[in-house]
């Protein structure tokens, strides 16, 4: 019993002596590892109460949990003592002085094709038309039949996208945005929506499978293709300079008629015949028609009274124009290299 309680001593005096020098919580593990862990010096100590005779176990046993009781109440303060100690530390290690001067890498600048938009949408609001938009993942009744466009119309092989279900995809063509306004507006109506489009395409210099448009629709009585021509030739002239012409070929959409394909005199060479005209003289930018009643009609718009235009302007083209990008994956690609240039 005496051996045992000298041991228990001697335990608890060189427990407190080398806990005082401890100055971090890897120490202080350690020692609990060296004194409590399984192996540990006072474990061992508990171990010889094994040889004691049963009439003194009981005392001992209450001796033992008293002093391991202390040895693990200064463990604890100690091991809280520690860990403050080292937050504080870290704490003040971390400060931030907020009146210091900051690395200000420099305010970012609008993507090009973002200038484009807003440039034509401008025109547009200064002409009197509202903004308006919609989805980007379409039903195939507006993307594709209630333009006239029926399912295996041959001209939907043209515009082939992704299928989320048989009925919903991703739309083609801002054109469905014709649908969507008239189903919910009566005329007058005179709306452009820009947006983003999608169609089974290979990355090329010209073509990307994700790319924009801008809608215009226009209804109301007694509208002419007369309306039409003067409205574009005024957004040529607006966004391209007073010298630029507009140039309209027959085509054919199934939702316009008559319908036409709109070039603009080149903006790299004014008509003569350049590089970037291919020697045409002329860029085609958007097609555009007068509404084909069965459009109005599929929209619950009386044909007889009401007629109207619309047109769809390639933005990726436009941009590429304006701010003279030869390859259109630059427009995509993020490089800051390429942006920094349109602040
Ligand atoms: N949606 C057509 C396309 O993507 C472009 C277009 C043609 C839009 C004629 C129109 C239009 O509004 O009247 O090819």
């Amino acid at each position: 019993m005496s051996d045992l309680k000298e041991s228990l001593m001697n335990t608890r005096v060189e427990f407190e002596e080398k806990i005082k020098s401890l100055t971090n919580s890897k120490e202080i593990e350690a020692l609990r590892v060296e004194f409590f862990g399984k192996k540990g010096k006072l474990t061992g100590v508990l171990r010889g109460m094994g040889q004691l005779s049963p009439e003194e176990r009981p005392a001992a046993g209450k001796l033992v949990n008293e002093v391991r009781e202390k040895m693990e109440s200064v463990f604890s303060e100690y091991q809280s003592k520690i860990a403050d100690l080292e937050n504080s530390h870290k704490l003040k290690k971390e400060v931030i002085d907020v009146t210091l001067p900051t690395s200000y890498k420099g305010a970012g600048a609008r993507h090009p094709l973002n200038m484009a938009i807003n440039e034509i949408c401008d025109i547009f609001l200064g002409l009197g038309y509202s903004i308006g938009e919609g989805p980007e993942v379409e039903y195939d009744k507006y993307n594709f039949e209630l333009l006239r466009l029926p399912k295996g119309h041959p001209a939907r092989d043209t515009q082939d996208t992704f299928y989320i279900s048989e009925n919903i995809l991703l739309r083609t063509q801002t054109s469905p945005m014709q649908i969507r306004i008239m189903e919910n507006q009566k005329p007058p109506i005179k709306v452009i929506c820009p947006g983003k489009v999608y169609r089974q395409d290979t990355l090329d210099s010209t073509h990307s499978p994700v790319f924009h448009q801008i809608e215009g629709l226009v209804v109301d009585k007694g509208i002419t293709m007369g309306d039409l021509v003067g409205s574009l030739q005024l957004f040529a002239k607006k966004l391209f300079g007073e010298d630029t012409k507009i140039r309209l070929r027959p085509h054919h959409f199934p939702f316009t008629e008559p319908s036409v394909e709109v070039d603009l005199t080149c903006w790299s060479c004014g008509g003569k015949g350049c590089r970037v005209c291919k020697g045409e003289g002329w860029i085609e930018v958007l097609g555009a028609g007068m509404v084909h009643p069965e459009v109005l009609e599929n929209c619950g718009i009386d044909s007889e009274e009401y007629s109207g235009f619309a047109f769809g302007i390639g933005v990726e083209r436009t941009a590429m124009g304006r701010y003279g990008i030869d390859d259109i994956r630059l427009l995509y690609e993020n490089d800051v290299r390429f942006l920094k240039q349109f602040k």
